[in-house]
């Protein structure tokens, strides 16, 4: 084992992930948190006492200095662009956090430059790393389903997460980047296919009262390339009683069978404590945290499994192994079909066309 050495870019409300994930694997010395950089100069003190590394505001530099074997960028959606594009430059492997980029144009460019660099670019759709779908991926390849004709997706956050999350830049994210793309990865994941025309509509109501603005929830209809069509409805407006962070599911119904899967509530745990609403329940299958031996906290699920992927694909490309030796994991195609039809997603809207990807 190689022990690669890691950076994070975004110390923020998903970067924290990150850092616990590379925090813990260096308890087993498969790999080493060594740098993070963080525009925010008090989150970064923030986040540098609680994990120990060495705090960059400035990720050229960081770059330039580290000598690093993988970056995670966590920055907002928009700004993932120019950091990925750097990092290949630097010669360093990237994970991105999703959406790849926000424009088919700039996902393409960030493919071309990591290619041109020879180093691996991995999108973190970690939904294809829930048990769960995995276990439906494999029913749909035994054709248990037959020919898949249709399908339905939901996945909605309650409105802290546009309003207390991140205010700031939640206008120029959408339902559909910020939630919708894990989907549209999964549904092309599970399905073996593309996205080929979209129709969607949506309503800005909720946070333009609440002063944020963009959209509150969008619905779309995407047929894809094998005849298979999905409606997606996304939105980040349920209230603050609703019992968890995000309300999701899928379903697809096929020739021979159909397959549903709520990943809402599975297992629940009480909590109730200060102003959180009773009886939450958690989606423990994505992140949930232990102790272990030595009392120090471990955090598991498909949230950390997509990115200890990265890590291990990182230490096989420094053993010696090559870009093709890594198998299936999502990559740049993968970020930019998704990204193809969330921008497509958003023509509709603006349009009220169907629109061909
Ligand atoms: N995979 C998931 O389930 C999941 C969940 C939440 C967010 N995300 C994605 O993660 C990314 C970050 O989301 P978030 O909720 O953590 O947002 P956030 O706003 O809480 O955090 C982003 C951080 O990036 C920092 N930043 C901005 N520009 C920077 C730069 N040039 N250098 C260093 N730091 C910079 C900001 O100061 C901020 O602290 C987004 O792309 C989002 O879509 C993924």
């Amino acid at each position: 084992m190689a022990t690669p050495r890691l950076g994070i870019i975004g110390l923020g409300t998903f970067g924290i992930n990150h850092l616990r994930c590379f925090r813990q694997l260096g308890y087993t010395g498969t790999a080493q948190l060594v740098a993070g950089c963080e525009v925010n100069e008090s989150l970064l003190e923030e986040r540098q006492e609680e994990f120990d590394f060495a705090p960059y505001t400035d990720y050229a530099e960081m770059l330039d200095k580290e000598q690093l074997d993988g970056v995670t960028v966590v920055t907002p959606d928009h700004l993932h662009h120019d950091i990925v594009v750097a990092a290949a430059q630097a010669g360093v492997n990237v994970l991105c956090e999703k959406p790849l980029d926000v424009t088919a144009k700039g996902c393409v460019e960030m493919i071309e430059a990591c290619q041109k660099a020879g180093v691996l670019l991995q999108v973190d759709f970690h939904k294809r790393y829930d048990e769960y779908h995995r276990r439906m991926r494999q029913k749909i390849a035994a054709g248990d389903l037959g020919a898949i004709e249709y399908g339905y997706v939901h996945m909605e956050d309650r409105v802290e997460v546009p309003r207390d999350w991140f205010p700031g830049w939640a206008k120029s994210s959408s339902p559909a980047w910020f939630l919708g793309i894990h989907f549209y990865d999964l549904a092309r994941w599970l399905l073996d296919a593309d996205g080929q025309a979209v129709w969607a509509t949506g309503r800005q109501d909720k946070l333009a009262e609440l002063g944020i603005g963009g959209w509150d929830s969008i619905s779309a209809k995407v047929v894809f390339d094998n005849g298979t069509t999905v409606a997606f409805d996304t939105a980040w407006i349920l209230p603050d009683g609703f019992p968890a962070i995000v309300n999701q599911g899928i379903r697809l119904v096929g020739t021979e069978g159909l397959l549903e899967c709520d990943s809402q509530d599975r297992g629940t745990m009480t909590v109730c404590s200060g102003d959180e609403p009773a009886n939450q329940t958690h989606n423990e299958s994505f992140l949930r945290v232990r102790s272990d031996v030595q009392g120090r906290e471990v955090w598991e699920g498909y949230g950390m499994t997509s990115i200890e992927h990265f890590v291990s694909n990182v230490d096989m490309l420094l053993e010696g192994g090559t870009l093709q030796d890594l198998g299936d994991y999502p990559d740049g195609n993968d970020g930019l079909q998704a990204t193809k039809i969330a921008t497509a997603v958003h023509e509709s809207l603006e349009t009220g066309n169907v629109v061909q990807i």
